[in-house]
C-alpha cells in the first residue's frame, strides 16, 4: 500500500528520474490512485504529480521533462487520509518555500492535532493529507541536518510510517525513516538506493539491507547510515536477492497474474526445496522454536486476511488430521479484538505474503504480547511480519506483483502443509503414515500442477462465453470449501461480479433459494477416494441444483464419471490424494476470473479499489 523509491547518485543526470520512474513503474501493484516524483535540481525542488495511474504521471513528463539531478524520490499512492486527486498525490513540499519534499506510506494517527497545530501557527495546506503535516513539521525542524530534523519530527508521530524526504540545501541526501511500514536499502557503488521493497531497485543492483523497526536511514551517494529513533548509531543486517530483474518482468505474457499462474509449479517446487534430508525425514532449518516446545503446542491458530486466510483454512483440515492438535482460522483483524485464547503453548501462525499486512502484523504483535509461539509464513525476505516473529517460514514463490494473489496462495498451502507435516513427525501421533503419503505426493504436485495449466482452454470459452454474467455461486466441501470461498473472492476482486462461495452442505439450509434457471455453480468435487462417502455426497448436491435449472460447471478429478450426468460443463484435474486437491482445483478458478475479467476489458493485474499490500489497518 503506497510505494516509495529513492534514489542518491554522483552525477547529476537523468538516471535518478530513470531510477525513479522504473522503481515506481515495479512497485505500482501497491497502489495506483495517483504517482509523483521530487528532485533536487539547480537549488530547487523541482515536483511532479498526477493523480491516476503512473502512465498518467509517464505522459506528463514526456511532455514537460524534468531537470537533471543526481537526488530524487518517488511515491505511487493507495489513497486513505484524501482523495486521489493531484493535489493529494505525493510528494508534499514543506516549509514556505518548498525546500523540502516528502513522501509517505502508511498513517499518521495524530495528524488532526499536529494539523490543528500547525494552522494556529499560520502554515497553509495545500492538501488534506497527513503526510502534508509531516512535511511542514520536518521543514520547521531543518536546521541544517536533515537527519536531525527526521529524528526530532518521528518522536512527535503516532501511527504508522515509511517517510522518505530530501532537502534543496542538501543535494546528494535522502533521508528516510520506517515504523510499522516497509523500506529496505539498495547498495550501489557510487548510489545508493531505497524502496518499499526490493523490487523497487532489482534492476540495479541486488544487494540491500534491512532495516529494523524505528530506524532512520540517511543514504548519500558512497554511504548508507543508519540510527534509532533514540538517536543510537545501528547496523542494518544485508542480503542478497536470488531473483532478478527478469523475474520482475512480465516474460511475453499479457498480465503479470497470467505470468504468475504459470510459474505455480515452480512456486510450488522451490517453496518444497531442501526441505528433507536424506531419509526423507523434514528439516525445517529457518524454524527458530525448539522441538519441545513444539512438542508442547495444544492449539494452534491461524492469522491472515483475504487469500492467504483461504490458505489457513485449508491447511487446518489438514493439520488437525495429522496431529491431531485444534487448529482455527482467524481473520487477522478480527483476531485482536475477540479476546483471543493464547499462551506458551500455543502455536500462532501468520500467512502473509508480502510479510506487510498490517492487520495481520497487529494479530501477530497481539499473539506475542500474550506469549504465544509465533510463525510467519511469508513471501518476501526481510518483511515486518518475518521479523516480529518467533520464527519464519519462507515461500519461494519469487515476486508477486498482480495484486490478486495466485502463486503465493499455492505456495503458502504447500508451506502450511510443510509446518503441519513437521509437528506431525515431531509428535509422532496416529496419522504418520498419511502424511508420508503426503509428502511424496506433495513432490509430484508441480507435474500436476502444470498438467492442469495445460488443459485450460475450455475454462478461457467458458469465462468468455460468460462476460455478461451478474452472479456466481461456488460450492466445495472439506478442503474443497476455502477453494469456492477462493473462486469467489478472485472473481469478485478480477471481474467486479457478485459471487459467493458456500460449503456444500451448507446449501439446503438457505443459499439453494439462490438457484434460478441459468444461475451458474461452480462445483468443486472431491476426489471419490475422499474419506465419509463426501464424493457422493457433493454428486448429489450438483443433482439438487441442477434439477433447480443450474448451470453446473464442475471441477472433478480425471476418470471420476460418476459427475457427468449433472454436470453442463466438465473440468477436469489429475487424481492426487484428498488433502492436495486444492493445489489443483484452485488453478482452474484462477484462471476463469483472469479470464472473465479480461473478456469485460478489465485490468487483471490492478483491480479498482484494492492495492497489494495493505499496511493500513
Ligand atoms: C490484499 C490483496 C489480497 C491478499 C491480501 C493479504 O487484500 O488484495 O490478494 O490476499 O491482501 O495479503 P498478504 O500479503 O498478507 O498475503
Amino acid at each position: 500500500m503506497c510505494g516509495i523509491v529513492g534514489y542518491v547518485g554522483s552525477q547529476v543526470s537523468s538516471r535518478a528520474q530513470d531510477v525513479v520512474m522504473e522503481g515506481l513503474a515495479r512497485l505500482e501493484y501497491r497502489g495506483y490512485d495517483s504517482a509523483g516524483i521530487a528532485l533536487v535540481a539547480d537549488g530547487a525542488i523541482e515536483s511532479r504529480k498526477r493523480s491516476g495511474k503512473l502512465a498518467n504521471l509517464i505522459s506528463d513528463i514526456g511532455q514537460h521533462p524534468l531537470a537533471a539531478s543526481s537526488t530524487a524520490i518517488g511515491h505511487t499512492r493507495w489513497a486513505t487520509h484524501g482523495g486521489p486527486t493531484d493535489a493529494n498525490a505525493h510528494p508534499h513540499l514543506g516549509g514556505p518555500d518548498g525546500k523540502l519534499a516528502l513522501i509517505h506510506n502508511g498513517i499518521i494517527e495524530n495528524f488532526h492535532a499536529l494539523r490543528t497545530e500547525l494552522l494556529e501557527a499560520g502554515v497553509e495546506f495545500a492538501s488534506e493529507t497527513d503526510t502534508e503535516v509531516v512535511a511542514h513539521l520536518l521543514a520547521r525542524a531543518y536546521d541544517g541536518d536533515l537527519t536531525t530534523a527526521m529524528r526530532a519530527v518521528v518522536a512527535r508521530l503516532e501511527g504508522a510510517f515509511t517517510l522518505l524526504a530530501v532537502h534543496v540545501d542538501q543535494p546528494g541526501v535522502v533521508v528516510g525513516a520506517r515504523r510499522n511500514s516497509p523500506l529496505v536499502v539498495g547498495l550501489g557503488e557510487g548510489e545508493n538506493f531505497l524502496g518499499s521493497d526490493v523490487a523497487a531497485f532489482i534492476g540495479y543492483t541486488r544487494e540491500a539491507m534491512e532495516l529494523e523497526q524505528d530506524q532512520i536511514v540517511t543514504i548519500t551517494p558512497d554511504r548508507v547510515e543508519v540510527i534509532g529513533f533514540d538517536g543510537e548509531s545501528a547496523k542494518g543486517k544485508t542480503f542478497h536477492v536470488d531473483w532478478d530483474a527478469a523475474a520482475a518482468e512480465k516474460g511475453g505474457h499479457e498480465w503479470f497474474m497470467e505470468k504468475e499462474i504459470h510459474e505455480q509449479p515452480q512456486a510450488v517446487a522451490d517453496t518444497l526445496l531442501g526441505r528433507t534430508d536424506e531419509t526423507g525425514a523434514l528439516v525445517l532449518d529457518e524454524l527458530r522454536i525448539s522441538e519441545e516446545q513444539l512438542r508442547n503446542v495444544d492449539r494452534i491458530t491461524f492469522v491472515a486476511c483475504g487469500t492467504a486466510a483461504y490458505a489457513g483454512m485449508v491447511a487446518k483440515y489438514a493439520i488437525e488430521r495429522w496431529t491431531r492438535i485444534p487448529v482455527e482460522v482467524a481473520l487477522a483483524h478480527e483476531f485482536r479484538y475477540c479476546d483471543p485464547i493464547a499462551d506458551e503453548r500455543t502455536l500462532v501462525v501468520s500467512i502473509s505474503q508480502s510479510g506487510e499486512t498490517m492487520d495481520t502484523l497487529m494479530a501477530v504483535k497481539h499473539a506475542h504480547d500474550l506469549g504465544a509461539l509465533t510463525v510467519s509464513i511469508c513471501n518476501t525476505h526481510g518483511a515486518t511480519i518475518p521479523r516480529e516473529s518467533d520464527a519464519v517460514l519462507y515461500t519461494h514463490a519469487g515476486p508477486e506483483i498482480a495484486v490478486a494473489s495466485t502463486k503465493g496462495f499455492l505456495a503458502q498451502i504447500t508451506a502450511c502443509y510443510l509446518l503441519g507435516l513437521y509437528l506431525a513427525q515431531l509428535r509422532g501421533e496416529s496419522y504418520a503414515d498419511d502424511a508420508r503419503v503426503v509428502l511424496t505426493e506433495l513432490h509430484e504436485t508441480p507435474d500436476r500442477i502444470a498438467e492442469v495449466l495445460d488443459r485450460l482452454d475450455r475454462v478461457r470459452e467458458i469465462a468468455h462465453f460468460m462476460a455478461d454474467t451478474r452472479s456466481v455461486l461456488f460450492l466445495g466441501r472439506h478442503v474443497g470449501y476455502p477453494i469456492a470461498l477462493e473462486g469467489a473472492l478472485k472473481l469478485k476482486e478480477l471481474a467486479y461480479i457478485h459471487a459467493e462461495g458456500f460449503a456444500a452442505g451448507e446449501l439446503k439450509h438457505g443459499p439453494i433459494a439462490l438457484i434460478e434457471p441459468g444461475q451458474p455453480v461452480f462445483i468443486v468435487v472431491p476426489g471419490p477416494d475422499t474419506p465419509h462417502g463426501l464424493h457422493g455426497k457433493v454428486v448429489s448436491n450438483i443433482q439438487e441444483i441442477r434439477a433447480r435449472g443450474a448451470r453446473t460447471i464442475v471441477i472433478a478429478q480425471d476418470g471420476d464419471t460418476a459427475v457427468e450426468p449433472f454436470a453442463d460443463e466438465v473440468i477436469r484435474v489429475p487424481r492426487t490424494s484428498p488433502m492436495l486437491q486444492p493445489l489443483l482445483t484452485a488453478v482452474p478458478l484462477q484462471v476463469f476470473a483472469m479470464e472473465l475479467a479480461n473478456a469485460k476489458g478489465l485490468d487483471v493485474d490492478q483491480p479498482r479499489n484494492l492495492a497489494k499490500s495493505v499496511t493500513v489497518e
